[in-house]
């Protein structure tokens, strides 16, 4: 009996601890942690969210948190109800609550004029946008942090000397990463050639991820073929 209570409190205290790496903003805290000092990836939703999206929003805040991102998450709960808390500050933003949930990030330097994020609302499509806008550095599934910052040298530089860079880094991963290495490999050597490549890529695996006749561990690894393409964004 004692023990089942115990169990019950240790279940209040995990859900309390739930949604790890979210910091709750008010009108009284949004200006000073929004100064333009830090990236902060914002969601304005119904005070009380709950669903799909906003596991994959937990789930990303998580990520982040946990990772040495030099970014905050936060979130802005307006109240439906009553004093309709936190409205005056989606007001601020033009965001209506029939929208919601809608997310906004603010980046460094700029605390006001926010980017808006339009994508799927499923943690590796914030992750991807987080990672691409802001240059924060979680790692998704497929993504191999060396070959990133080579891809990203290879959209601004010397595309011939980062793909030789780039076919020895590969040749040196892990036997789990090897695939990845790979692609990334393949992806510059197709880019070099053509310089819609990516675009034209991204837009294709993002069909046959949508297509409902394709297998699920196919779309799996166009995901991580996805996440490997945007690094080249
Ligand atoms: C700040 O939020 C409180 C609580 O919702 C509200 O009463 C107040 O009017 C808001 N302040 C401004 C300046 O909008």
């Amino acid at each position: 009996m004692a023990h089942g209570m115990m169990f019950l409190a240790l279940c209040g205290l995990a859900s309390a601890y739930s949604d790890r790496g979210i910091l709750k903003l008010d009108n009284t805290t949004f200006d000073r942690i929004i100064d333009g000092s830090k990236d902060v990836f914002v969601r304005f939703d119904k005070e009380y969210a709950y669903g799909d999206d906003h596991d994959a929003w937990k789930k990303f805040a998580a990520e982040v948190g946990g990772s040495s991102a030099a970014m905050l998450v936060a979130d802005v709960g307006v109240s439906e109800y009553g004093d309709k808390d936190n409205k005056d500050l989606a007001d601020r933003f033009s965001i209506k609550t029939d929208e919601f949930p809608q997310y906004r990030l603010f980046l460094k330097g700029s605390s006001t004029s926010p980017t808006s994020y339009t994508g799927e609302k499923k943690y590796e499509g914030f992750l991807r946008f987080v990672q691409e806008k802001a240059g924060v550095w979680v790692g998704l599934p497929g993504q191999i942090k060396e070959l990133d910052a080579l891809a990203k040298e290879f959209v601004k530089g010397d595309k011939a000397a980062v793909l030789a860079k780039a076919e020895s880094a590969a040749k040196a991963l892990e036997t789990k990463d090897e695939d990845s290495g790979k692609y990334y490999v393949k992806v510059m050597q197709k880019a070099s050639e053509k310089g819609d490549f990516v675009t034209k890529e991204t837009e294709r695996l993002q069909k046959m991820i949508e297509d409902g006749a394709v297998k699920a561990d196919k779309k799996k690894d166009f995901g991580r073929r996805l996440n490997i393409l945007s690094s080249f964004a």
